[in-house]
């Protein structure tokens, strides 16, 4: 595989039109990196943010249209309170650092999950985030925070049912494309591509309606750890990757 020197231009063993057009991460791993360096939880997440950064840029130019990062999940609730504030704080102070050059970049973020159980200062940080980049044209960078699966599932049936008792929806009229408009990530696509950072072989909770036929791609680098290298491997064995969605 030809590793290129910077790595800004599309390595010249992918080809462009068999690239992804989404590509979803479990960005998982921060809390080893950090013990592997004697240092607390809380740098790996530190230096996680700084790992996305730099793959949402990757993707910008190597012209990718959709990258969608698992920032905090349902379950993530159930850590130790200082490692959750820390989060919380942390995503707020990325966020409001980093909006106006997502705007130059013209960068569309977009936040899904249970959103309003948030800290009331990130809700507002993401509701301004998402108003301001609204009307972007580039990549499409969504994160999910305080996200699940099955409680996005639910939440869309609840949506379903609701609309149902109104009598504003039939039983017969519910479809799988119906159902999607349900969702969190309604507008958004389905992944072609999933990557899990720190070697766990499992799904926990993500995306789960939207990866039926993602290709799964597991690495046992740590998130902060993952770079344009790492990334340019996880391409490179996408596109060798026959997608067959049932047929033969
Ligand atoms: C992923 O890294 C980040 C979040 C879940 C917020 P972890 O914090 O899960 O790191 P490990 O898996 O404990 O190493
Ligand atoms: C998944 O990582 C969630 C995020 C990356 C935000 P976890 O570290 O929470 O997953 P498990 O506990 O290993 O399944
Ligand atoms: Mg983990």
């Amino acid at each position: 595989m030809n590793q290129g020197i910077w790595l800004q231009d599309l390595p010249v063993d992918l080809e462009p039109e068999r690239l992804p057009h989404h590509v979803a991460v479990i960005m998982d791993g921060n809390g080893r990196w950090a013990q592997h360096r004697n240092l607390p939880r809380i740098m790996g997440h530190r230096k996680g943010v700084e790992t996305l950064k730099e793959l949402l840029r990757c993707c910008r130019d190597w012209g990718l249209k959709a990258l969608t990062a698992y920032a905090f999940s349902s379950e993530n609730w159930g850590r130790p309170l200082e490692e959750v504030n820390f989060l919380m704080t942390l995503f707020e102070k990325i966020l409001r650092q980093e909006l106006q050059e997502m705007i130059a970049e013209d960068i569309q973020i977009r936040f899904v999950g249970n959103l309003s159980s948030l800290p009331l200062s990130l809700q507002a940080e993401i509701k301004h985030s998402m108003e301001m980049t609204r009307q972007s044209q580039g990549i499409k960078f969504t994160v999910a925070t305080n996200y699940g699966g099955r409680q996005e599932i639910v939440h869309a049936c609840k949506a379903i049912a609701t609309q149902i008792q109104k009598g504003l929806l039939k039983p017969e009229e519910i479809s799988e494309g119906l159902f999607e408009k349900y969702l969190y990530t309604v507008g958004i696509s389905h992944p072609d591509l999933l990557i899990r950072t720190s070697g766990e072989m499992r799904i926990s909770n993500f995306l789960l309606w939207q990866i039926a036929y993602s290709e799964i791609y597991v690495t046992e680098t740590l998130w902060p750890d993952f770079n344009r290298h790492e990334f340019h491997q996880a391409l490179y064995a996408y596109q060798k990757r026959e997608r067959r969605f049932g047929k033969i």
